[in-house]
């Protein structure tokens, strides 16, 4: 908002527009050398000159705007220092307006959000958390930015592991453990098949006769697939409805089963398809990756022409003008080939398409395999979160009558948060400890500064039902003022996380929020028996307590009111 302030008056002093202006405008690096700085670098090689000759020439022309706005140039920079006396109040009034967080840039554009996509018969992994919970947020981003998104939940409902299974099952599965306690003992399944697969390499034939029989629509290897499926589905929905996740379309893989073959004979029709021992592939030697299969020597599809398939049903069928697919940074090569064949196809295609990719989480260091059946269980971390977030809570606040639920959002945005402040790239090493500590950069830490900002307006708005106009002199302290400032900059934090697909701006927006507003909390007293000084420092909290649960909202965090 200052950014934009400052490009206007700047504007008729330079050559650039505003636009212009406001792509090369920078927040000053300490808050003594103003509010806003621009670097005359551009602009002087336009005009041939020196930059700082030209930032003297400038800050010379805006010397008559007097109090309101101090222009000042240091080296190449024009920084400008806005008054907080004239400029508190508006820039408070903005924050609190309507709708203030939220943008039109994606107005009239579609976008597809492929998250979480978990395996059937196998537990929800770490890595489908992270799908889950970077796709949500980027979901929230885009809509409060404009667009129209549509989510949908890929299940890996399809595929050679239900061979695996069926094989496994046939021969050492009985039906009543299986529906006694269907995810532990198809995973005891799933993991004896491997290990039994690498004494007799055999099994694994077994496992391909079950999935052609299921391809080909075989009765009893389809039943089978739908216990699975029902009692995956089950499990996979009570993690969702704990992270308050929900999703516009459930849409798994085997959905594609009859919608591959058009793009087989698109694939056909335009020559490019080759033969290679009995399989069919594209070529992609041209990009210098390895071929993509688009069909095995025995007939059956593979997740790859599943994919393809699923990029032409979203841009048919659902409109979508953009693409996101929301998986692990393991699977680049082959969202690569996937683009690559779409791009032969028509040009310009893969254009749409980006694989936002994240790293691996670990925990404690380890890595987790389902084939080898390390894995933790989502549920139980959840469990494991909310019980210490309640030992906290109840160490902290004892009297806390809504302790349990306050427990609930503490120990899994510990969690979500613990996964979100990250760039998505990093690869984590998940600590439960440092992820609820209430002070450090945590989802906690963001729910107390939210939490104490509430009991702020509770206290101080007792007895009174509205503000009264604030006063600037209220708001010109130091503190104040960069609270206000970087409240001000809840927008950009959002434009940037979405232009680079990184819930984690968003995030460490938070935090620095955070820590802004108990920096003003702690030094600049809130409650005093000035009435109008009150007021208008509650209005700046009632600004700060607003961010705190929209941002956080838009992480998939809850803020309780009370901790
Ligand atoms: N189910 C897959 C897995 O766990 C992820 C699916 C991602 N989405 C996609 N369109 N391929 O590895």
């Amino acid at each position: 908002m200052l950014m934009e302030w400052a490009a206007d008056y700047l504007s008729p002093y330079v050559s650039l527009n505003r636009e212009e202006i406001l792509r090369v405008m920078e927040r000053p690096p300490k808050p003594d050398l103003g509010d806003a700085a621009f670097p005359c670098f551009a602009l002087a090689k336009r005009l041939n000159r020196s930059p700082h000759e030209v930032a003297r020439e400038v800050a010379e022309k805006l010397s008559h705007l007097g109090g309101e706005v101090r222009a000042e140039a240091v080296g190449a920079y024009v920084n400008l220092h806005f008054s907080p006396n004239a400029w508190a109040v508006r820039l408070l009034n903005n924050v609190l307006a309507p709708g203030f967080g939220t943008a039109e840039a994606g107005r009239g554009k579609r976008v597809v959000i492929d998250m979480s996509s978990p395996n059937i018969a196998k537990p929800f992994g770490v890595g489908h958390l992270r799908s889950t919970m970077i796709g949500n947020a980027l979901a929230n981003l885009y809509r409060a930015s404009g667009y129209e998104v549509v989510t949908v939940n890929h299940l890996g409902d399809w595929g050679t592991q239900f061979g695996k299974l069926i094989a496994a099952f046939t021969r050492w599965g009985d039906r009543k453990t299986l529906e006694c306690d269907p995810m532990r003992e198809s995973l005891r399944l799933y993991v004896k098949f491997h290990e039994e697969a690498e004494e007799e390499p055999e099994l694994e034939d077994e496992a391909r006769y079950w999935f052609q029989k299921l391809e080909q629509g075989d009765e009893h290897a389809a039943a089978l697939r739908r216990f699975f499926v029902d009692a995956s589905l089950k499990e996979f929905n009570r993690v969702y409805s704990r992270l308050g996740v929900t999703f516009d379309y459930v849409l798994g893989e085997s959905f594609y089963n009859d919608k591959m073959g058009p793009i087989i004979g698109l694939l056909e029709q335009q020559g490019l398809l080759e033969e290679s021992d009995g399989a069919k592939i594209v070529r992609l030697d041209h990009l210098q990756l390895p071929p993509c299969i688009i069909m095995k020597s025995d007939g059956t599809t593979i997740y790859a022409t599943r994919d393809l398939a699923t990029a032409f049903y979203r841009t048919r069928e659902m409109g979508a003008d953009q693409l996101l697919y929301v998986v692990g940074a393991e699977q680049a090569l082959h969202f690569k080939q996937v683009f690559a064949v779409l791009d032969a196809l028509e040009e310009g295609w893969s254009a749409r398409c980006e694989h936002v990719a994240f790293g691996l989480m670990k925990f404690g260091g380890k890595k987790m395999s389902t084939r080898k059946g390390k894995v933790v269980f989502l549920d139980d971390v959840l469990d494991e979160a909310v019980r210490q977030a309640e030992a906290v809570i109840e160490a902290k606040n004892p009297a806390l009558q809504s302790r349990r639920e306050a427990a609930e959002a503490v120990g899994i945005g510990a969690i979500v948060f613990g996964d979100l402040r990250n760039s998505r790239m990093l690869e984590i090493d998940f600590s439960l400890e440092d992820a609820l500590r209430f002070e450090g950069d945590t989802g906690p830490y963001v729910q107390y500064a939210y939490a104490r900002a509430v009991t702020l307006l509770e206290k101080g708005m007792a007895g009174t039902e509205e503000f009264d106009e604030p006063s600037p002199e209220a708001l010109s302290g130091r503190l104040a003022w960069e609270c206000l400032k970087q409240l001000a900059g809840y927008p950009d934090a959002i434009r940037l996380a979405v232009e680079q697909n990184e819930p984690s701006v968003l995030a460490r927006y938070l935090l620095d929020t955070a820590k802004q507003f108990n920096r003003f909390y702690r030094h600049e007293r809130i409650l005093s028996t000035d009435r109008e000084e009150t007021h208008a420092r509650l209005m700046l909290t009632a600004a700060v307590a607003g961010v705190l649960k929209n941002g956080l909202a838009l992480l998939g965090v809850k803020a309780p009111r009370h901790i």
